[in-house]
């Protein structure tokens, strides 16, 4: 049978688990698996540009983790600040438009500057478009929109009819953004944990057992795969 040419999703998300339990299989302590989960998110970006898939969404800090061990908070932290420099010169390169979702305003501000800074140098790029979620929760994220909403409200009334999906969309972290075709989650864990709740009303999920830092591009593709298995009724973008 002839080899089917296989249809990219236009935006694919992805919850990133799994990182503790790679560095306590690898012997390490849980910071080590962050580390490396850090690096495959620098590969898979080049291997979804490589694949034709234009948005890439990642969750890497939700509101919930501020829960975590202080040391294990402070190392992410750090690690966040490294890669956001590594991810400028990645971006200035590839010509990728980097975008930070999330309530930003409760980072430290040297992370705050660096998230600023990025998102002002590769706003008109149109290369691959990098969602990160950092301090992202969608429960969050909808009241933050609600509010902003509200204040535009007060400021110049609008009838209550003219609040539609698109309007509301325009008011969230993601304005602007197509929702996601594809929502995959590594670790074996099957929930969407908080995660682009408005945004992933249509998408197709996939699970997958393998941990974030052995995630590669024959594990993309192989959810890609699963993708084009399924028979999408709504929410189709391509
Ligand atoms: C879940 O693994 C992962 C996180 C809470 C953090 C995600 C962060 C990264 C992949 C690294 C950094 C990302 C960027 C963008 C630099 P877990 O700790 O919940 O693992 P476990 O469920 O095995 O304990």
């Amino acid at each position: 049978m002839e080899k089917q040419e296989l249809t990219i999703p236009n935006h694919v998300s992805i919850v990133m688990d799994g990182n503790g339990r790679w560095a306590k299989e690898h012997g390490k302590p849980r910071t080590f698996g962050h580390k490396k989960g850090a690096e495959v998110v620098m590969d898979l970006c080049r291997d979804a540009d490589d694949l034709g898939i234009k948005y890439l969404t990642i969750y890497a800090f939700s509101t919930e983790n501020w829960k975590r061990a202080e040391s294990e908070v402070r190392a992410l932290m750090s690690l966040f600040g490294t890669y956001l420099k590594i991810c400028h010169r990645e971006a200035l390169e590839h010509h990728m438009c980097v975008r930070v979702i999330g309530d930003t305003s409760a980072l430290a501000s040297d992370l705050q500057d660096l998230i600023r800074v990025l998102e002002d140098d590769t706003r008109d790029f149109d290369g691959l478009h990098l969602q990160i979620a950092i301090n992202y929760g969608s429960r969050d994220e909808m009241l933050r929109a609600m509010r902003a909403l509200l204040r535009d409200y007060e400021a110049g009334p609008f009838d209550a009819k003219d609040l539609d999906e698109s309007m509301f969309s325009g008011y969230l972290d993601t304005a602007g953004i197509p929702d996601p075709d594809l929502m995959i989650r590594t670790s074996g864990e099957m929930r969407l944990s908080n995660y682009l709740l408005w945004q992933h009303a249509y998408s197709e999920f996939y699970f997958t057992d393998t941990l974030w830092p052995d995630f590669d591009k024959k594990e993309l593709i192989r959810a890609i795969e699963a993708y084009n298995r399924r028979d999408r009724r709504y929410g189709k973008a391509n």
